[in-house]
């Protein structure tokens, strides 16, 4: 009753802000995303009779583990059995990256742990399961380009892959411009936004912002695509920042970075930027961009740590085990 999963963070290109039902994690939007090619979490399950108590290893607060076990005891109660679990769990980027670990995190707990309890689920059934512990880490289930419905009900709300990862051969090059720890949760954001009197307007436009991106994507039209991201991030730190209370996650260097951007697109290449619930900037460019952009990031001594992904592939199992 052991089992070990490797998951992808993952960026997304239509954000996931918002929620209908707060409870189930019901998206207020359909969410378009690309899992991460180095950005990833390793996690061992096991459940054994002969565990005293459960045990979660690793650097979490009492609150994250707290949300840990509450997703264990999803699993186990789908599974119907009460053995005590062992959890080991280890990333290959730093926690406070700007990076969401909370989608590579459940989705390798919701994979490890459902196998580990003996459960055969399938992959949709997966992504609704891992939505319960974090939304975004549905889309970190299937490979490559993903896209996640908002569904009216539980189990209409999944993630499936649009295309793999080899479709298209672009970059997120990860800026680091903070190791600090955010001031605002995600969850926070996620309720502060219906309060902004843009958020509205944001939400009657998004089903158009999907099927723009989705068509640069299905064309590979790389300048529509960028700008399509760029500015479905930019709305959404917009609604953010007119939230009561405003959240702003964005830091100087956050903006100085994205006027570099700008300036370096007038110049000729193409780069664009997108970012999380955090002052961390992603930026987006093809294959034969990568050493340019990453030159001209390095050179402005802005952030502390670059890390440089290609799309990835999704949830897999490993015989691997952290213990
Ligand atoms: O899955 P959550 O609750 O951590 O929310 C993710 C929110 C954003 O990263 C800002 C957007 C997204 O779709 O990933």
């Amino acid at each position: 009753m052991k089992a070990t999963a490797i998951a992808p963070s993952n960026i997304a290109f239509v954000k996931f802000m918002g929620k209908k039902d707060e409870s189930l994690r019901l998206p207020t939007n359909d969410s378009l995303s690309m899992c991460l090619s180095d950005a990833l979490t390793t996690t061992t399950v096991e459940f054994s009779e002969k565990l005293p108590e459960d045990d979660i290893d690793g650097t979490f607060s009492e609150s994250e583990k707290k949300r840990i076990l509450q997703h264990i005891d999803r699993i186990r109660k789908h599974a119907g059995m009460t053995l005590h679990v062992r959890v080991a769990t280890r990333n290959t980027f730093p926690k406070s990256a700007g990076i969401a670990s909370s989608a590579s995190g459940f989705a390798a707990l919701t994979v490890a742990a459902s196998h580990a309890a003996g459960l055969s689920l399938q992959e949709q059934e997966l992504t609704v399961l891992a939505r319960l512990g974090s939304g975004s880490a549905a889309r970190s289930i299937p490979e490559g380009f993903v896209l996640w419905k908002t569904g009216e009900t539980t189990e209409k709300s999944f993630a499936y892959s649009l295309y793999p990862p080899s479709y298209w051969d672009i970059r997120d090059i990860v800026v680091v411009v903070s190791k600090k720890e955010k001031p605002i949760a995600t969850s926070d954001a996620h309720r502060a936004v219906r309060t902004s009197p843009f958020f509205p307007t944001r939400l009657a436009g998004m089903k158009k912002t999907l099927e723009n991106i989705q068509k640069a994507l299905e064309k590979k039209d790389f300048d529509a695509f960028g700008l399509l991201a760029e500015q479905e991030a930019l709305n959404m730190h917009a609604v953010m920042l007119t939230a009561m209370p405003p959240v702003c996650y964005m830091l100087p260097d956050t903006i100085a970075l994205l006027t570099h951007v700008w300036r370096w697109r007038k110049t000729g290449l193409p780069v664009y930027a997108t970012l999380d619930a955090g002052p961390t900037v992603h930026l987006l460019c093809q294959a034969k961009d990568e050493k340019d952009v990453a030159l001209r990031v390095r050179s402005l001594g802005i952030g502390n740590d670059i890390l440089i992904n290609k799309p990835g592939s999704g949830t897999r199992l490993s015989q691997e085990h952290l213990f």
